[in-house]
């Protein structure tokens, strides 16, 4: 194995009371497409702008890139490309200007500036806009835009902080697109997401809840570390269903979503037809029942919920 390209050891931050980040312990290979995945307020952000050099240690330590993140923090900065949760763009200046502004800021030599902006634009499907003002670009158009900026000084790590929050589907899978691109051309990217269902599209999964680091793994390690099978059912009545399906044997845990249950068995093919007979018996009706493959989301709550207990 090639030494981590990121690495922290027993990595915290405190804000005040608040342990933000907690002996935090992450490595990632070059060349790695790593998920840093979590709902909100679990560090993600302070994560990433600790290893963007952006914020002090409180204790242990890091290193992006071999550079010692206490000692050389400014030695990082052109290794990394970082995009803030909440980047801010020039609303007034077009999308042009804007890889201008950044190139320009990054030392970008003069003589590769127009190759390397209409290469980005290209990249980024934004060659139709190079005269919009940025202001005037769709929600997705602005996170392609940003990360066009972050490209600009041809970083060897990008670290994206919720690149696809808030973005319409469409555009959040344009913008995966993109980043297995780049991960295929060989950037290392560490990318953070509220979204489970975007674990997939990663090489490597790491999930993070109230600071740590609970797993982990690639995103199929991950699913199967989750004893069980999955069986989706969509009842008439919910509630009486849900109280029923957990007096259950073989039946671990009940989880709704929207309009259905996401039931957790054993084994779905022995424990389908005794649910169906128990909803017979107590004259529980549903529309469909059927097994379902289990996604990244349930496998995160049950790990959460094994940890809570
Ligand atoms: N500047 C700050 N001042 C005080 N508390 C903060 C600050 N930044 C983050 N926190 C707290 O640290 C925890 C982790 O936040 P954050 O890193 O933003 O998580 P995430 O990005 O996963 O939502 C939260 O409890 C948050 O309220
Ligand atoms: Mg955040």
């Amino acid at each position: 194995m090639t030494s981590p390209i990121i690495l922290t050891q027993a990595l915290s931050r405190d804000f005040k009371e608040t342990r933000a980040v907690d002996a935090l312990d992450l490595s990632i290979q070059p060349g790695e497409l790593f998920g840093l995945v979590g709902p909100d307020g679990a560090g993600k952000t302070t994560t990433l702008r600790i290893l963007a050099g952006l914020l002090d240690i409180t204790e242990g330590s890091g290193s992006v890139a071999g550079h010692d993140l206490s000692e050389q923090p400014e030695a990082v900065k052109p290794k990394i490309g970082y995009m803030a949760q909440r980047f801010s763009m020039y609303g007034e200046l077009s999308v042009h200007e804007n890889l201008l502004f950044f190139a320009d800021l990054f030392d970008v030599p003069r003589a590769e500036m127009a190759e390397r902006t209409s290469r980005l634009l290209a990249f980024a499907g934004l060659t139709a806009f190079t005269g919009r003002r940025a202001d005037h670009l769709s929600g997705g158009m602005q996170k392609k835009l940003a990360l066009a900026c972050t490209l600009i000084h041809q970083p060897e790590i990008l670290l994206l902080d919720e690149p696809t929050t808030g973005v319409d589907p469409v555009s959040r899978r344009e913008f995966w697109h993109i980043l297995s691109e780049l991960h295929a051309g060989g950037t290392t990217i560490l990318v953070s997401t509220p979204y489970m269902d975007e674990a997939d599209r990663c090489s490597m999964v790491g999930l993070m809840y109230a600071g740590r680091l609970i797993e982990c793994a690639p995103p199929a390690r991950i699913r199967a570390k989750i004893e069980g099978e999955m069986i989706e059912i969509l009842p008439h009545d919910w509630q009486a269903a849900q109280d029923l399906l957990r007096t259950l044997p073989g039946v671990f845990e009940v989880q709704t979503y929207g309009e259905s249950l996401h039931v957790l068995v054993d084994k779905a093919k022995k424990r389908l037809p005794k649910i169906k007979k128990a909803f017979r018996k107590n004259k529980l009706t549903y529309n469909g029942l059927r097994p379902a493959p289990l996604r990244m989301e349930e496998a995160f709550i049950s790990l959460i919920r094994d940890l809570e207990e």
